[in-house]
């Protein structure tokens, strides 16, 4: 069977996530992976591929990596999974301990789920309900323009990308939505911080006006990944805290897809010294294997819960799969990893290199900028008048197309080509990356450096 093959019987029986499926027929080509290495892919005609994206940003240390193959493997022969109400296991408990160890202080509880969106779900329940507990009467949410936290309606609902939200309005919970500190609508001549100070000020009217209402505040920390990559200084955060205790607020903090390094600290909140009140976790925890997620949260927020079950107090929110043990044994082989070698000093290399890679483009007149947190760097295209190409013209499947052409899986959002790639990635392939990027982008745009 070769690529074309199961492209067709793929394209028979499965509708694909994020997609329109008729794009398949000839806009997006359907590659069908028949294995991973690393961080390569393999079709089923041999063409390989880079994941610049980490599939989704879940892959830290490649496909198939060995240690976290034979972690599951053992797992598998002692125990797969069981129910975790009433009963537990040693690779959910391990894993929490773990997690309550490496989070900042104060986190000393986890609650598990199975995704993303569903811990988005848990930690806007759980705020809702605490503050029920403690006799107050809140029923608001607080997040941040382009946010994105999720599909399930919860989560959407605090999302801000009108490309996902927009259909499912009239179903969702009506946040307040308050200007994101992105720098890329700073000042000219301004910094990040003075940026994101400016910005604060928003965030504070905001939460003086609405606090006795709202019940948290949620943000992507330092970097706004499916609104477009759009970064942030860390004072904004610092900023945030502080405003949350003085209006009585939750601080949830998405890590889903910051956390485990991305930034260049293990998480995203470190950098401003803080601790949230919840801190929701997924996509890296297994490495990128299996679906987990966890939400942490301190223990004043549990203690409000903790009472006779007639009181309704309990959390009393679940999934089937919640705690799975495959899941946990291949989030506790990721930290294992991480134990194993100096991770994130290395990534500090790897990200220099990814900034040079790309450094010619910083004379293309078509980009706007190249941002940088750590792991994560993205280039974002402009047209002659320095403002975003119009989404119609969907410049960056251009890119994405002539990336598969050379060998690399770039999928950039909208006009935001970006790399997020595994922490296996090797200087050749981030060299590679950066010619692949420069000359999409060159093609996307009709103009040459
Ligand atoms: C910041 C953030 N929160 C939540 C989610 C939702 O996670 P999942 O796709 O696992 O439901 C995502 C997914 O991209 C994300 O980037």
């Amino acid at each position: 069977m070769d690529n074309a093959d199961w492209r067709r019987r793929d394209l028979d029986v499965l509708w694909h996530p994020c997609s329109q499926m008729k794009d398949h027929e000839d806009t997006i080509p359907m590659i069908p992976i028949q294995r991973g290495e690393g961080v390569w892919l393999e079709d089923f005609d041999g063409n390989r591929y880079i994941d610049a994206i980490s599939s989704w940003w879940v892959n830290l240390f490649g496909h198939a990596n060995p240690h976290i193959n034979r972690r599951l493997r053992e797992q598998a022969d002692t125990l797969e999974h069981v129910i975790l109400a009433g009963l537990t296991h040693p690779a959910a408990t391990r894993l929490a301990e773990q997690l309550v160890a490496l989070t900042p202080p104060g986190l000393d509880r986890v609650f598990y789920a199975d995704s993303g969106s569903a811990a988005v779900e848990v930690a806007l329940k759980m705020s809702f309900h605490y503050w029920r507990n403690r006799g107050r009467r809140k029923s608001r949410f607080a997040c941040l323009s382009g946010s994105y936290h999720g599909e399930t309606l919860g989560a959407l609902s605090v999302s801000d990308v009108g490309l996902y939200r927009d259909t499912y309005a009239p179903l969702l919970l009506e946040p307040l939505v308050v200007p994101s500190p992105d720098a890329f609508d700073r000042a000219p001549g301004s910094s990040w911080a003075e940026h994101a100070e400016r910005r604060f000020a928003d965030m504070e009217r905001a939460l003086a006006e609405h606090h006795q209402d709202l019940c948290a505040v949620i943000v992507e920390p330092l970097v706004q990944c499916a609104g477009g990559m759009r970064m942030y200084d860390p004072v904004y955060l610092e900023r945030l805290r502080k405003a949350c205790d003085h209006y009585e607020v939750h601080l949830i903090a998405d890590e889903i897809a910051v956390g485990f390094g991305r930034t260049g600290t293990l998480f995203a909140c470190e950098q401003a010294g803080i601790s949230p009140d919840f801190m929701c976790l997924s996509k890296g925890l297994t490495g990128g294997y299996l679906p987990l997620s966890a939400v942490l949260t301190g223990d004043e927020v549990y203690q409000s819960f903790y009472d006779d079950y007639a009181t309704l107090k309990a959390f009393l929110h679940s999934h089937s799969y919640t705690g799975n043990a495959l899941c946990c044994a291949a989030a506790l082989a990721v930290l294992e990893l991480f134990v194993a070698s100096d991770v994130l000093g290395e990534n500090r290399r790897r990200a220099e290199r990814m900034r040079r890679a790309v450094e010619p483009l910083e004379a293309h007149p078509n980009v706007g900028e190249i941002r940088q947190t750590g792991m994560i760097l993205a280039m974002e295209m402009v047209g002659d008048d320095r403002r975003p190409y119009p989404w119609q013209e969907r410049r960056g499947i251009r890119v994405y197309r002539h990336a598969l052409e050379r060998g690399a899986l770039l999928r950039p959002l909208g006009n935001v080509v970006y790399f997020m790639p595994p922490y296996v990635i090797g200087d050749e392939e981030i060299d590679r990356l950066g010619e692949v990027a420069i000359s999409g982008i060159e093609e996307a745009t009709g103009r040459r450096l």
